[in-house]
This record gives structure tokens, sequence and C-alpha cells, in this order.
């Protein structure tokens, strides 16, 4: 459903958002298919309505730095970047604080953020009276093109509340810079020039396609201190075991990903279970079979890469 953007509709886009559900979100970009970022099963519903085969990070919307804070660890970059481009079409990428009431699921499990603060009256409007940082990816079917009007929304989710924020001013997604490392990193182009940033930061260097297409593959993605299993059954004694689905085995080291075989829900507890089972004082981390479809297939590539060899 398309909605102007009336007081009454931002409350109805507002309780939705507080219910777990989706909304799109008008920015200055492109529009985004918006979350809680803070609620498990909300993000966990945006790569389920994207079709994402793999868990992309997400970026993070806010209304201000000082609420950003909550989040990320801030810097002198960092400060520079935003009091230049912010609110603006430009998304920075800063470690994660530990405590940060994010769902790991829009970090695909790394010790990053994304962040920005978008200029559009109306997302500003919904970030300010959520007052949460909500999750927003473009709001177009994984491999399709990113839409900019609330129409282009709408033919991919009629069922969606879009708010009708007009044509996006921007037209393509955020400029990407990545401050987690010693030397910035431009990961993604974008309207605010690459000369633009180096004009007040210095150069930067220029990510390989490979890290940006593939996050799950940089260094800082969190990995298992424990070895991984896949597609086990029966776990061995004093194995972690990660179940999905009814299962007969019990344990101090059962977590149950969705005990319904629910894959919405087993996408909302991957991380935040994996964590906990490899901070347990298991011999290793076995996980029962996922279904290999829907959003199982970005569960699945998710353990994979769990569960490959290290380097180290
Ligand atoms: O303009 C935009 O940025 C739009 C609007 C809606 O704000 N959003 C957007 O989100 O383009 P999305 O999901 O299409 O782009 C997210 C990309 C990821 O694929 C990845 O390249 C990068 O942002 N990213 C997010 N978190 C990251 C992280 N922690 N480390 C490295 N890259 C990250
Ligand atoms: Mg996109």
């Amino acid at each position: 459903m398309i909605c102007p953007p009336s007081n009454q509709h931002i409350q109805n886009a507002i309780d939705q958002l507080n219910n777990g559900d989706l909304i799109g979100l008008p920015t200055e970009t492109v529009y985004g298919l918006a979350a809680d970022a803070t609620n498990d099963l909300a993000v966990a519903k945006i790569f389920e309505r994207k079709k994402r085969p793999r868990f992309n990070p997400l970026i993070i919307h806010s209304h201000s730095i000082q609420s950003l804070k909550d989040h990320v660890i801030w810097s002198k970059t960092a400060e520079v970047l935003a009091q230049t481009f912010w609110p603006g079409p430009l998304t920075l990428v800063l470690p994660k604080l530990k405590d940060s009431s994010i769902s790991l699921l829009c970090s695909a499990g790394m010790d990053t953020l994304a962040v920005r603060i978008p200029n559009h009256p109306v997302s500003l409007e919904i970030l300010q009276r959520f007052d949460k940082p909500l999750a927003a990816p473009s709001a177009n079917p994984s491999g399709r093109i990113s839409p900019t009007h609330a129409e282009h929304v709408h033919q991919d989710y009629p069922d969606l509340l879009v708010l009708d924020g007009g044509a996006c001013s921007v037209g393509i997604e955020s400029t990407i810079i990545d401050l987690t490392n010693e030397s910035p990193q431009l990961l993604r182009p974008g309207m605010i020039t690459r000369h633009e940033v180096e004009a007040l930061i210095g150069p930067l260097s220029t990510a390989t396609s490979d890290a940006v297409k593939a996050p799950g593959m940089l260094k800082s993605h969190y990995a298992p201190e424990h070895s991984v299993k896949l597609n086990v059954n029966n776990p061995k004694e004093g194995e972690a075991y990660l179940a999905f689905g009814p299962t007969h085995i019990t344990g101090d080291f059962v977590l149950n990903l969705s005990p319904t075989g629910q894959l919405t829900e087993a996408a909302a507890n991957l991380f935040t279970m994996l964590r906990k089972l490899d901070a347990s004082s298991c011999t290793g981390i076995a996980v029962a079979p996922i279904p290999n479809e829907g959003l199982g297939l970005a569960i699945n590539d998710r353990l994979k890469r769990a569960a490959a060899p290290r380097d180290t």
C-alpha cells in the first residue's frame, strides 16, 4: 500500500516497526526495506523478503550522531566525514560496540557496523519518532534494480506499507567508506566522490570487489573459536549442538534455532546462538541439517563459512 507521509500514516508505519514488521522507507538515495535494527526476527524478515542467498550486512540508519554512539566506536575521521556529509548519502563502517543492542544479523556476525543518517524529511521524521535505529537495504528482491519511486517498491511488495516520499533525489546507493582498518577504504562508490572524501581525510584505498561482494570473507568476519561440523543428526558427547526443528536431543550445550522448523526464526537466532555455544566449554559445535531453500540458503551459506578451514 502506498501512503502519503501524513501524521497518521507515519504513526501506522511506526506501529508496524514496533510490531516487528517491515515498511518501505523513502531516503534520498533509494527506497529502503526497513526494520527495527534491534529486533532479530524483524531483521530476519528483511533477508527473507529480499530472498538474499547470503547474509550481506545491512546499513543502520539513525537520526543523530549521538544515538549512533550507542552502537559504534566513534573516531575523529568519522566526525569529520559526518559533520561534512550527514545527513546525506554517505555510509561509514565503524567498529561495533560490544554492548550495542543492534541485531547480530545486521552485521552478518561481524564486529563492524555500517551506519548513516539519511537526508530525507520522511525518513528523518520516522527515525526521530521511532527513536531506534532502522536496518534498511534497498527495497528490491536480490539481484533486481533498486527502487527510486514508491511505485517501484509497491510493484515488488504489494502488501508492504510504503511511505511515498516522492522520487529519490540521488537515485543510487550511498557511498560506503570503511574506517575499521588502518587506512580508510572506499567500499562502494556513490554520489559523494572519492575526491571529496580524500580532500578531507587523505588517500583512500580501494577494496577488491570480492571483499565487498562477499563480506563473509572479510578478515573481521566473525568465525567461531570452536570447530563447526554441519549436517549432524547425532552429536558426539561433549559437542555443543545447534538443533533445528523437533529434536529428542537435550543437554547443557543444546540450543534450537527453531523448534518448529521456521527458517525466519532460525535466521533470527543464528548468530546469537552460535556465539553462545562458542562461549561454552564444548569440544566443538555440531549443527543439524537446515533445509537448503528460501532463507535456508543464506543460513547454510553462513554456516559453511563458519565450518570452513581457518587460515591460522
Ligand atoms: O543508499 C543506501 O545505502 C541504501 C539506502 C536504503 O539507505 N541502502 C543500501 O543498503 O544500499 P544495501 O543493503 O543494499 O547495502 C549494504 C551494503 C552491503 O552489501 C555491504 O557492501 C555494505 O553495505 N556493508 C554493510 N555493512 C557492512 C560492514 N559491516 N562491513 C562492510 N560492508 C558493509
Ligand atoms: Mg541493494
